[in-house]
């Protein structure tokens, strides 16, 4: 599993106007709800995965020690450079998420906003995102989600792929993924709503887990 080519070049064509437009589509709500239930303390070392601009390693550095901002999109990296160059203590990364640049059980937490749902591979994802983590380490993950499953006809279509539903799970399986991966005390909870799509509800998931 690595970045699509399809994201690597919308996120290239995308990112000096990701701000505005991740504006118009999610804000502080989704924020607070990755960041206030993960048990975060000062000392604490975590990763941003799928960080694009910043938006989330923004909210989290002046919590924790260390943010390492991960991306495989050079140019979404570099607004994030430049957004996030008063933070001392941030990092950023040009990595895959499939090969995250950090050694096994080294991280207190993992946080991903809206980045899981345009893996080819989720589930090879969060195994990564596993592997990173210390026991007992938080995993924060907040993408769309659909009620129930949408048409095989229109799972991929690159028509959704500007509302974050591309490549949306249903909520039943997001969650599966995540426990089968490893984690427990898996919550989910509801924030923003997509709408309908062909009748079936869309919305934002924010799933807080311990890794075991
Ligand atoms: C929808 S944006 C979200 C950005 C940011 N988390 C936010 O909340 O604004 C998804 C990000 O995931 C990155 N991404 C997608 N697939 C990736 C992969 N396989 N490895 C690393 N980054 C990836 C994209 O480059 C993009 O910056």
């Amino acid at each position: 599993m690595s970045m699509t080519q399809t994201a690597a070049a919308y996120f290239k064509w995308v990112a000096d106007a990701w701000d505005s437009l991740r504006a118009d589509y999610f804000g502080e709500a989704v924020r607070e709800a990755a960041i206030g239930r993960a048990y975060l303390r000062p000392e604490m070392v975590v990763a941003d995965v799928g960080a694009g601009t910043g938006f989330m390693a923004a909210g989290l550095a002046p919590l924790v020690a260390k943010v390492y901002a991960v991306d495989g999109s050079p140019a979404m990296l570099e607004v994030c450079r430049r957004n996030l160059a008063g933070f001392g203590n941030v990092e950023l990364r040009l990595a895959d998420g499939a090969a995250l640049p950090f050694a096994d059980a080294s991280l207190d937490a993992v946080f991903a906003n809206m980045y899981l749902h345009h893996c080819p591979d989720p589930q090879a994802a969060i195994a990564e995102m596993v592997r990173v983590l210390k026991p007992d380490g938080r995993l924060s993950i907040s993408d769309m989600v659909t009620a129930g499953p949408l048409p095989m006809s229109l799972r991929g279509d690159p028509r959704l792929w500007a509302d974050c539903i591309y490549g949306a799970l249903p909520e039943r399986e997001y969650l599966d993924l995540v426990r089968q991966a490893g984690f427990v005390d898996v919550a989910g909870q509801r924030g923003l709503s997509g709408g309908q799509v062909v009748g079936v509800e869309v919305y934002s998931l924010s799933v807080m887990a311990r890794k075991a």
